[in-house]
């Protein structure tokens, strides 16, 4: 399924190199002076850059790119992008502006692009500003576009897909080590978009263990799959409650990355609803197709496995992906069922549509009991009340330990995927005990988000732990560099492995 552009990086200039098209960033200076780059440009490129300043069309300000066509020259266009003043210049603004740059370049009808490396300060708040930007070009470039047909009609020129990015980098500004850091990032946020953005007849339970399988043996990491009759045996009921309206049969899938040396253990969960329906408490059909998403929270802890296998850092991470279809059928599960969970405790389904929490309940449980974790983060596209709260720029957070949510808010920060904590208050607790079991599966109408969190906070027991609802942050964010317009985000994927990384 990977879909990356490539990345190499020469230590030379790109004046004198044929270039369909060449990317240069630039800081916003008054005025803005191509000086200190000029001998590394074209000599006709570095013509009409500096007629764009003088026409006041290009400023170096942060979000700003101009495509201009040069009158001959190594470089048949330049595409120009700001990056903003220098002294406020952030990882993440190198990033999106890269991405932005990539979005462009995929967008051209060319095959092959060079950028000119900007030479930025390594100190300071831009730091990492190297990794960003090879990180911002990949995840900009990339598309999805499997179910298109090749097909070309007659009289048309045929369309050219975007495969090699050039850094040009005459000042050893940025160096391999950085940007390989940050094409692997990529493609880890890439793989976890490609699985988002398959249909959910492609992507099932069943194809989604296959796809786990195929990552872990890519990086050697030690799998196991139950399959329904082995969660049958071990008392996942909630798991297999919510697959039971399906013929899909549901997985559970764990992952296990074991460096030597390491004594800390790390287990991160993610919600694979290979589609949600809703079940019997069944949701209205508009827009029902973006419920194939329902499994980005298993996408990005997919992602992040791949990604913490080649970035190796000291600790153990298990990750845990309970997947199940969520569909109505003769032996759907109903409201009013009450199921036995792993863990003992007597769960009233109120709303079918509840399904993640059940899911991941089981997940949760299990893993924390399999794998005795110092710590567990899970990830799941959980409440439409998230949505209303946060919008689609952060993630929603709920813990039992302040001290670990701190630890995900700073790596959602570092990364470029931004968290934040919601309340777990005690009286929120009253909104989810049931009046004929322990507990039910729906709160009342408002907090939404805090309920279902402080549903999986009875599957935890006493282990540090911290949900993220990605509800919002999963698919369809606008407007932002690296992320595609449309589409799975690939969220979370930076911020576990950060998380794991910078792990004490
Ligand atoms: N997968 C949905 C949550 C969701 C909805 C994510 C819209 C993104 C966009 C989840 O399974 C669900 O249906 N939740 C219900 C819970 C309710 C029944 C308590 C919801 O949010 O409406
Ligand atoms: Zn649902
Ligand atoms: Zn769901």
């Amino acid at each position: 399924m990977e879909t990356d552009v490539e990345l190499t990086l020469q230590k030379k200039s790109p004046a004198g190199v044929k270039l369909e098209c060449l990317v240069v960033f630039s800081v916003a200076q008054k005025p803005l002076s191509l000086d200190s780059i000029r001998d590394q440009l074209p000599p006709e490129a570095a013509a009409v850059m500096e007629r764009a300043v003088e026409l006041k069309t290009f400023h170096g300000k942060k979000g700003e790119s101009v495509q201009l066509l040069t009158p001959g020259g190594s470089a048949s266009r330049v595409l120009w992008v700001g990056l903003d003043k220098p002294e406020t210049l952030t990882r993440e603004i190198v990033r999106r502006a890269a991405g932005t740059a990539g979005k462009a370049l995929a967008a051209m009808n060319i095959s092959a692009a060079g950028v000119l490396v900007p030479s930025l300060p390594e100190n300071g708040p831009g730091s990492g500003w190297a990794e960003g930007l090879a990180e911002g070009l990949a995840l900009g470039a990339y598309k999805f576009e499997p179910y298109k047909s090749k097909e070309v009609k007659p009289g048309d020129e045929p369309p050219v897909e975007l495969k090699k990015i050039t850094l040009f980098d005459p000042q050893g500004a940025m160096g391999q080590p950085a940007m390989e850091a940050g094409a692997v990032r990529a493609g880890a946020i890439n793989l976890a978009r490609d699985l988002g953005n398959h249909p959910p007849n492609t992507v099932t339970p069943r194809r989604l263990a296959e796809e786990a399988k195929s990552i872990a043996k890519k990086r050697g990491l030690k799998i196991t799959v139950l399959d329904e009759k082995q969660m049958a045996a071990e008392g996942l009921n909630m798991l297999l409650g919510v697959a039971k309206g399906s013929t899909q049969p549901p997985r559970l899938m764990m992952l296990e990355y074991r460096p030597k040396g390491a004594t800390a253990t790390l287990m991160f969960v993610g919600k694979g609803i290979t589609f949600d329906s809703g079940g019997i408490s069944i949701k209205p059909s508009a827009n029902m197709d973006e419920m194939k998403f329902d499994m980005c929270g298993a996408a990005g802890v997919l992602g992040a496995m791949d990604l913490i296998a080649q970035m190796q850092p000291k600790v153990n991470v298990v990750g845990v992906i309970p997947a199940a279809e969520n569909l109505p059928g003769g032996n759907a599960q109903k409201p009013g069922d009450i199921v036995k969970a792993y863990n003992g405790k007597h769960v009233e389904v109120l709303n079918t549509d509840a399904e993640g929490r059940l899911i991941l309940g089981d997940a949760l449980a299990y893993g924390a009991k399999k794998f005795k974790p110092d710590a567990i983060v899970d990830m799941a596209t959980l409440t439409g009340a998230c949505v209303v709260a946060l919008g689609h720029y952060a993630s929603g957070a709920i813990t039992n330990n302040e001290s670990l949510q701190e630890k995900v808010v700073a790596a959602g920060k570092r990364c470029g995927d931004p968290v934040w904590p919601l309340p777990a208050f005690e009286d929120y607790e009253e909104g989810i005990k049931s009046k004929v079991a322990d507990i039910q599966n729906i709160g009342p109408r408002w907090g939404g988000t805090i309920t279902a969190g402080l549903f999986l906070k009875h599957f935890v027991g006493e282990i540090p732990w911290t949900h993220l609802d990605i509800a919002g942050t999963a698919w369809d964010v606008e407007g932002v560099g690296h992320i595609p317009n449309s589409g799975a985000t690939g969220v979370g994927v930076a911020l576990l492995a950060d998380l794991a990384a910078h792990w004490k």
